[in-house]
């Protein structure tokens, strides 16, 4: 990433990018586990920008900084009003006055494009309508975890296409994957999104192939990731989405398609019940838990990498 002084897309990212930071992220959560981090961002100040609401994005990012000696400032959506009582621009040239880093989670994804353009510090994407790049990274760690190598395995979305997938498919595809999405018509990948991460699959040797049957997309597959059907943003879609997506939920008897070593993934929160059941959700091959706590591993290698 030294090429990147901010984190708005893993798209952005080359796969020699990509796997530095898996290492880092490696790394740091062995020696977090060792006993803790070296204070590599002492005295820095990251200010977390929030427009939607947060669990694992604010305390994740909350607590890496704090691990690794620095500092971070949650800003509620209530405060700044990003771009309503003050311009983006304005916003970045202000802040980055006062901070070391900045992340900030927005609706549309222009919006922290031009809090990155006008500000003097790291700009970070805690997730914009068009991709989710923390949490990518900290889904392609988790994989890694589970089974060794992202190269060669078969990875099935299943529902809607949106800025989680979008994020899984760049990175699956930079790292050599087999990704699929089953989503239902007018819910798949955007046409640029899908023609991106084809020429990445081209170049690792990966391959990216979209379905309508969620059966299909999950057959065989290493891993089974789903996500709402109704994303922050949405809502006045989605009695329409709900009666959409239905068939495309990841219960038991989809799961059973896939290999049976299959680990189930969801970025959370889940509404349990629509896209995940519970059973799934909490049982033997659900990696849930892991993938949350990797957002923290995850973004400590981001942190480190732009500002230490
Ligand atoms: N997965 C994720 O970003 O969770 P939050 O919305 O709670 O931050
Ligand atoms: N796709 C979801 C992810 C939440 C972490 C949303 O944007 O609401």
């Amino acid at each position: 990433m030294q090429a990147h002084k901010h984190f708005l897309s893993l798209a952005d990212l080359t796969p020699a990018d990509l796997h530095r930071l898996l290492d880092l992220a490696v790394e740091l959560k062995r020696e977090w586990r060792a006993g803790g981090n070296a204070p590599l961002l002492k005295n820095k100040t990251l200010a977390m920008v929030f427009t939607k609401p947060s669990l694992r994005t604010r305390v994740s990012f909350e607590m890496a900084m704090r691990h690794l000696g620095g500092h971070a400032m949650y800003i509620a959506p209530d405060e700044i009003q990003l771009g309503k009582r003050e311009s983006v621009p304005d916003v970045a040239r202000v802040l980055s006055r006062y901070v070391d880093g900045i992340m900030a989670r927005v609706f549309a994804h222009a919006d922290v494009v031009t809090l990155a353009e006008h500000s003097r510090v790291p700009v970070i994407n805690g997730l914009s309508d068009y991709s989710h790049p923390c949490q990518g990274l900290a889904d392609l760690l988790t994989i890694l975890e589970y089974k060794g190598s992202i190269r060669g395995l078969t990875i099935a979305y299943v529902g809607d296409a949106n800025n989680v997938t979008n994020s899984l498919v760049f990175g699956g595809t930079l790292l050599g994957a087999h990704m699929r999405v089953g989503s239902p018509e007018g819910y798949q990948l955007r046409p640029d999104v899908a023609a991106r991460a084809a020429a990445f699959a081209q170049a690792s040797g990966g391959s990216l192939t979209q379905l309508a049957s969620p059966q299909d997309a999950v057959r065989d597959a290493d891993v089974v990731y789903t996500d709402v059907w109704t994303s922050m943003g949405q809502e006045a879609e989605a009695a329409r989405r709900a009666q959409v997506f239905p068939p495309y939920q990841v219960n038991q008897a989809l799961v059973n398609l896939a290999r049976r070593d299959a680990i189930v993934m969801h970025c959370l929160p889940a509404h349990r019940g629509q896209e995940i059941t519970d059973d799934v959700a909490d049982g033997p091959q659900s990696a849930l838990w892991d993938q949350a706590e990797n957002r923290m591993h995850a973004q400590k290698a981001v942190l480190v990498t732009l500002m230490g």
